[in-house]
């Protein structure tokens, strides 16, 4: 795969896809860490002597129709910010963009136009035409083979990853290709059935799967335990049992909870007991692991290789619920080991317990970090292998 590092941008036009998907409220931007991870890629090809012009989707509009809600206006406002020199929108951009070396315009949402979402090579063709070099630069969309991630990068006169996707592939394939061991991964979440894929890939390679949110309810019950009316899925015991089984047979431990954290009912105020996994009733929500388990999980961390993290283990977002996921993140901060983490809900945590400048590498990806951990190819990356 080219590299834009590698290529001289100097007077050219260099058209670069990032992942500028972020919340919006109130014509807003609530959380600008992707626009953060995507400014230094805008600052080195200025610096390459580019005339820049951005594109990304933003939320899921529907297709062909302009839609004020999902309008990239409060992005390109926070970007100017960051940036410090003005990112001008272009709504009608596809025949063509005005645009000098030194300056950044960000095309209006990708997703506006028709054809974005299936992938169109005609309009495809029309992204290729606004510049010299297509440069992916949206991990956080590698997964999606659409007009703007794929199509493009097939017709463009040179397609290349951007620093931003090159340090993204270079973070995960350090975690999960060629791993310093022991490799531990923590899955956490409300669902196995979301994450089954990834959980069968995951116990193949890693020395340790750490579970948890719902999906460690359902491992507890494949153990033969009692989960009260917690979350959790019944028809996918057989496959936590084959997991477990597999994962013994290579020598490797998914394990379960020894104690947990429970509450009659799901609220801000309900009451947290800590409990012997055993003892759970038959009226308990289980909402945490448990203080015994956090610190032989802690242990784990702390002589791991490796640390891939995605999802929480509690509703941290309740002070009450948050206890085991507050100490896997300080035994994460703690440890030596290369952390790497992605996914939403387990930014939110690393924020919440304010480790973010301890882990690692913190990936821009949901889907596609997930996709990433699940072992498939990403197509808008497969296409760059394919430019050569
Ligand atoms: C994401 O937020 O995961 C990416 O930006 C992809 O968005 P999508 O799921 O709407 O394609």
């Amino acid at each position: 795969i080219k590299r834009m590092v590698d290529l001289d941008l100097a007077g050219k036009r260099v058209l670069i896809r990032q992942d500028l998907n972020v919340p919006v409220k109130d014509g807003k931007v609530t959380s600008d860490l992707r626009i953060q991870a995507s400014v230094p890629t805008v600052e080195a090809a200025l610096a390459g002597g580019a005339a820049v012009i951005l594109m990304s989707h933003l939320g899921r509009p529907t297709e062909g129709e302009y839609d004020e809600a999902s309008s990239l206006k409060p992005v390109a406002e926070r970007f100017s910010q960051l940036l410090g020199q003005p990112v001008r929108l272009v709504k009608d951009w596809l025949e063509g963009v005005e645009v000098k070396r030194g300056e950044v315009v960000l095309c209006e949402n990708v997703r506006f136009n028709k054809g974005e979402k299936k992938n169109s090579a005609e309009l495809g063709q029309k992204m290729a035409a606004l510049c010299d070099i297509f440069v992916m630069d949206a991990f956080g969309t590698a997964h999606r083979a659409e007009a703007s991630t794929h199509a493009v990068a097939e017709h463009a006169a040179v397609a290349c990853a951007g620093p931003l996707l090159a340090a993204e592939l270079d973070a995960l394939g350090k975690a999960l290709e060629t791993p310093a061991r022991p490799l531990v991964a923590i899955v956490g979440g409300s669902k196995v059935s979301t994450k089954l894929t990834v959980l069968e890939s995951l116990s193949s390679k890693v020395d340790q799967l750490i579970v948890g949110g719902g999906i460690a309810n359902t491992f507890i019950a494949a153990a033969g335990y009692p989960v009260g009316k917690s979350l959790y899925e019944a028809d996918l015991i057989p496959e936590a049992k084959r997991l477990i089984a597999s994962a013994k047979e290579r020598g490797a431990d998914i394990p379960v909870p020894v104690d947990v954290v429970c509450a009659k009912e799901f609220s801000e105020s309900a009451a947290a007991t800590v409990k012997n996994v055993a003892d759970v009733e038959a009226d308990d929500l289980i909402l945490d692991i448990g203080p015994e388990t956090s610190k032989q999980y802690a242990e784990i961390l702390k002589t791991a290789g490796t640390i891939v993290w995605n999802g929480p283990v509690g509703v941290f977002e309740i002070d009450q619920f948050g206890e085991g996921t507050k100490s896997l993140s300080l035994a994460i901060a703690e440890s030596p080991a290369f952390s790497i983490a992605g996914g939403g809900d387990t930014l939110a945590a690393i924020d919440k317990y304010g480790i973010a400048d301890k882990v690692s590498y913190t990936s821009t990806g949901g889907g596609a970090f997930l996709e990433f951990l699940e072992g498939k190819e990403l197509p808008a990356v497969a296409i760059l292998q394919t430019r050569g």
